[in-house]
């Protein structure tokens, strides 16, 4: 029998069933208030329950403004809550379901006690090669459980990991590792994508250079496949360092506010921004948001299809689902390869019960013939996550419709890198379930929404997302190495006692944001955080360019695109092949997400009379809106016109 978890209401507004109320661990709307009558004390009943400390905390939450930290002079290991604490119930349960891209390979199943093993024998390699306690480790591998294996052996040995998306170029890489002076770098020889064989190790070579990285474990991943050079005294191969490892590690007993990773992201300066998070306040979130949102119980098999080198593989395809003894899916390819619903089979095979998104990836499954989805089996699910941009009401409607069958409650989950876990969703068994609106802020969280001039709007007038005190626990703990930074961006436009977010947002009388975007200079293309200025910096290292804006085209699948207007140097013409460098520059400095869709050759572009450029304008001339704000400022109006004619 296939149960309802949802039941309509009225004009768009879906709710909870009873079936679901009745299974959700959190079912009575009182959690709201009561979370709320005192923040701290509610996170701190929540790291006892669902933390196993070794040591409990002092204080739970001190403040210093821009700083603040949570459960201090308590002692944890994140490895630990996430493997040995299953052990004795979960021994033989399933921890991850691994599924290769190519389908006649077969695929690999790891439970609690193989993954413990493995994480074991790991912390041992990294300990022999070296790695001590407070060392960056960087991570640079495809989706196989190497990959989590290496996270949770960082964490079991006290080192800090940084994971570095594999799809990111050698030089994307390199800065990652310079900034955090990395000396040791873990990577695999290549894997497949698109049915092609993608040589990682290469990339990986060229990403050290210049680093200090000294020593570098590579996962045979294609094997015989693919032949690469290995650097005698620099590369050991994963498997054969193993072999030697010992099967036991004591989990280092870690302070709540030590590092746990560091993973960059952009922002609105050319340099992505190392975002720290430390172990315990992050964890707390990490498991507390995935039992509550998606309602993980013993049966759930879930499903995050984001990569391990985002926030979003870290916390909800490793931490938070492992800390709740849950069963992941992993896959390593493209979600429609080599058929367009291969996803379906995947939920299909392994009986996925929670399936998480995003918003340019359901446009993309919807685009194809609805008839795909039908071919399928998709009743084991019971709950649809969406994450990472604003989610359109058609695309909203279909997941919940043609993938829930208007049976799951679709979780629209709004957050950042910086927080670390989600805080504004309904939860599943309160709901509601409304397009568009991703909801409430988490029991024990607060977020409002200000004008320019720090006043709290009115319901239904668009502002900016900030958070209030107490700070969640899963928010960062600063930028690595960079104090001015953290204090610019995020505590500069309301002071250091206002997390501003960068988004913008509105919210209904009820207490229901609704978001509307960045207000900086972040895109997000088909969900993946990329910066106007990172991408102007990699394009303009072009010899024949002077100077470049990019701003976001709106794009029917990917939410946005990057496009680039370059001027050219005296003496350069504008040509197909240049079109193509400005491309490749994107390639080279960035990854193949960043490449620009179009590349515009201009002689001018709109700029402030101190010289900025006004990528405002440019976003809305892209968009072809007709009406451009407010002009006043803006030096050479006859720029606009120009621009206007080789747009049409
Ligand atoms: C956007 C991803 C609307 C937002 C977890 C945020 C969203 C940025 C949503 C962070 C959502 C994320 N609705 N917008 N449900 N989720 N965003 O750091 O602009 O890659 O600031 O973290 O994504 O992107 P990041």
């Amino acid at each position: 029998m296939v149960i309802k978890w949802v039941k309509k209401g009225r004009g768009g507004i879906y709710w909870p069933s009873k079936a679901m109320k009745k299974r959700a661990w959190v079912s009575d709307e009182k959690i709201y208030k009561e979370a709320n009558k005192n923040p701290i004390k509610f996170w701190e009943k929540l790291a006892k329950e669902g933390i196993t400390w070794f040591k409990k905390w002092k204080k739970a939450y001190v403040e210093k403004p821009p700083y603040f930290k949570w459960f201090v002079g308590g002692k944890l290991n994140a490895s630990f809550n996430c493997l040995d604490r299953h052990l004795e119930k979960r021994r033989n349960k399933v921890a991850i379901f691994w599924e290769p891209e190519p389908k006649e390979e077969r695929g690999r199943v790891l439970t609690y006690y193989e993954l413990y093993k493995q994480v074991n024998k790991f912390a041992n390699v990294l300990k022999k090669l070296g790695v001590k306690k407070g060392d960056v480790v960087g991570i640079y591998l495809p989706m196989i459980p190497e990959a989590i294996i290496s996270m949770l052996a960082c964490a079991r040995i006290g080192a800090i990991h940084t994971v570095v998306f594999s799809a990111f170029s050698s030089e994307a890489l390199k800065i990652r590792l310079q900034d955090t002076d990395a000396k040791f770098l873990i990577t695999a020889d290549g894997y497949y994508r698109r049915g092609k064989i993608i040589n990682l190790k290469e990339k990986a070579d060229e990403g050290i250079k210049e680093t200090k990285v000294e020593k570098v474990v590579v996962v045979r991943r294609l094997g015989e496949k693919l032949e690469v050079s290995m650097k005698e005294g620099r590369d050991y191969w994963w498997d054969e360092l193993m072999k030697k490892a010992k099967d036991y590690y004591k989990p280092a007993s870690m302070r709540s506010e030590d590092i746990l990773f560091i993973l960059f992201s952009s922002g609105t300066t050319g340099r992505p921004k190392g975002i720290i998070h430390d172990t315990g306040g992050y964890l707390v979130q990490a498991y507390w948001t995935a039992k509550w949102n998606f309602d993980l119980h013993e049966d759930d098999i879930m499903w995050c299809t984001a990569d391990l080198g985002w926030i979003t593989g870290h916390t909800y395809g490793c931490y938070g689902i492992l800390a709740n003894g849950a069963t992941l899916v992993m896959y390593e390819g493209a979600l429609d390869w080599p058929e367009p619903d291969r996803w379906c089979e995947i939920i299909d095979k392994y009986g996925v019960t929670v399936f998480y998104t995003a918003p340019t990836a359901i446009r993309m499954f919807a685009r194809y013939d609805g008839r795909l989805v039908k071919k399928h089996d998709l009743s084991s699910l019971r709950i649809l996550g969406s994450v990472g941009e604003v989610i359109n009401k058609e695309a909203w409607l279909w997941f919940f419709k043609e993938v829930g069958k208007g049976r799951c409650p679709l979780i629209d989950t709004w957050w950042q890198t910086e927080t670390g876990g989600t805080l504004i969703n309904a939860l599943p068994g309160i709901g509601p379930f409304v397009p568009c609106f991703a909801g409430r802020s988490f029991p024990g969280t607060r977020h409002e929404v200000l004008d320019e001039n720090g006043k709290v709007c009115k319901p239904y007038q668009e502002g900016n997302l900030v958070q209030l005190p107490p700070f969640a626990p899963g928010m960062l703990r600063g930028l690595y190495k960079n104090h001015e930074r953290y204090v610019k961006t995020y505590w500069s436009k309301y002071g250091k006692k206002i997390y501003f977010t960068s988004d913008g947002a509105w919210k209904d009388e009820k207490g229901n944001f609704r978001l509307t975007g960045r207000v900086d200079d972040v895109m997000k293309v088909a969900g993946h955080r990329i910066s106007t200025a990172e991408l102007e910096d990699a394009i303009t290292r072009h010899y024949a360019i002077a100077e470049c804006a990019i701003v976001p085209m709106p794009h029917e699948i990917k939410g946005e695109v990057p496009v680039a207007f370059v001027i050219l140097k005296p003496g350069f013409q504008p040509s197909e092949n240049l079109e193509r460098e400005v491309v490749k520059q994107a390639e080279k400095y960035i990854g193949p997400i960043a490449r620009p869709a179009k590349v515009f050759f201009v002689q001018d572009l709109p700029k402030t009379r101190s010289g900025k450029i006004m990528r405002r304008i440019l976003k809305k001339l892209v968009a072809r809106e007709k009406e451009l704000g407010d002009l006043s400022t803006l030096a050479n109006p006859e720029s606009i016109e120009k621009i206007r004619e080789i747009l049409s």
